[in-house]
């Protein structure tokens, strides 16, 4: 199986790459440089001979996208549209990823793969319209929509709650956002079990299952860089506010993975324990 990696100096897109050699499978790794996914041509060029084109490229910049929805759209639209284009011309399975921003955030159960979608930010508009885009331009799809993600090759939400509590000694998270964290290792694996598979085309939730605030997941970060938990302070979306609107309930449900006999990720503060000591650098407290 041959496999196209977009995106790939990304922080999903590095796990995925690595995990596709670790197994010794043939995997062409296009970061940015080599595949801009907003250039037809060489989107065509790219994905053709390939079996499989797993999509980690993004516009991912929530905050700047408000005032440039545009820029946001060429890649999270325009590129999710070529580059399921040119999958679907090749022949190839396209694993495309998507985000929980495509949701309004008002829940108060998991959503489920097909809830409505209704996103509030610029950033998931745009996304929004890839996932559309996907559909309409390639029938063999996987979408995997994540959150809350954190890894080794990114800056990420655990990098910055370690650095600023060990700098300032204290911190205020906002404890009224719920989600769950997710590791790109894990996700990353997910994306490869489910080609490996074969599982139906469709939509699949590709996060750790529970639930957790910032606060709750910023206290774990803490304890894991060997510090007091109770060093995070809470505080309020209101009081802590930015360009774009955080959804309140990113929470999402697994059904389809279950249909389909995929093994989910695991519950998250599990997944935290194992991922702590790569994402951080150090080593952890137990
Ligand atoms: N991070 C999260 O919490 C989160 C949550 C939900 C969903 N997601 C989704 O998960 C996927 C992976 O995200 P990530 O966290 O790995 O993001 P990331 O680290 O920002 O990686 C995205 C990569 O895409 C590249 N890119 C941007 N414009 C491009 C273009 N025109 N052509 C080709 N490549 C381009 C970026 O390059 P530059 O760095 O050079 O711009 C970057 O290397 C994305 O689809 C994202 O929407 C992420």
């Amino acid at each position: 199986m041959r496999w196209l990696v977009t995106g790939a100096s990304g922080m999903l897109g590095q796990d995925v790459v690595a995990l596709l050699r670790s197994r010794g499978d043939e995997v062409t790794a296009a970061g940015r440089a080599d595949l801009d996914v907003t250039d037809a041509a060489a989107v065509d060029a790219r994905v053709a001979g390939h079996d499989v084109v797993v999509s980690c490229a993004a516009y991912t910049a929530v905050d700047a996208a408000e005032t440039d929805e545009a820029a946001a759209f060429a890649v999270n639209a325009t590129g999710a549209a070529l580059v399921a284009r040119a999958a679907a011309r090749a022949g190839a399975r396209l694993v495309h990823v998507s985000t929980d921003y495509v949701f309004d955030g008002g829940a108060t159960a998991p959503y489920g793969e097909d809830a409505p979608l209704a996103p509030r930010s610029a950033y998931g508009r745009t996304k929004a319209a890839g996932e559309w885009a996907v559909r309409a331009e390639c029938a063999d799809h996987l979408l995997v929509r994540t959150a809350w993600l954190y890894g080794a090759g990114g800056p990420c939400f655990p990098k910055t709650i370690a650095r600023v509590a060990t700098e300032r000694g204290g911190l205020d998270v906002v404890d009224d956002q719920v989600g769950q964290p997710t590791w790109t290792a894990d996700l990353a694996s997910l994306v490869v079990r489910l080609v490996d598979a074969g599982a139906p085309a469709g939509t699949y939730h590709g996060t750790s299952s529970g639930e957790v605030s910032w606060h709750g997941f910023a206290q774990a970060v803490v304890g894991a860089a060997g510090l007091d938990p109770a060093i995070v302070r809470t505080t309020t979306s209101e009081a802590f506010v930015r360009p774009a609107p955080r959804p309140a309930y990113s929470v999402l449900g697994h059904d389809a993975l279950a249909a389909a006999g995929v093994e989910p990720i695991g519950p998250w503060r599990e997944r935290w324990d194992e991922a702590a000591a790569s994402v951080l650098g150090v080593p952890v407290s137990g």
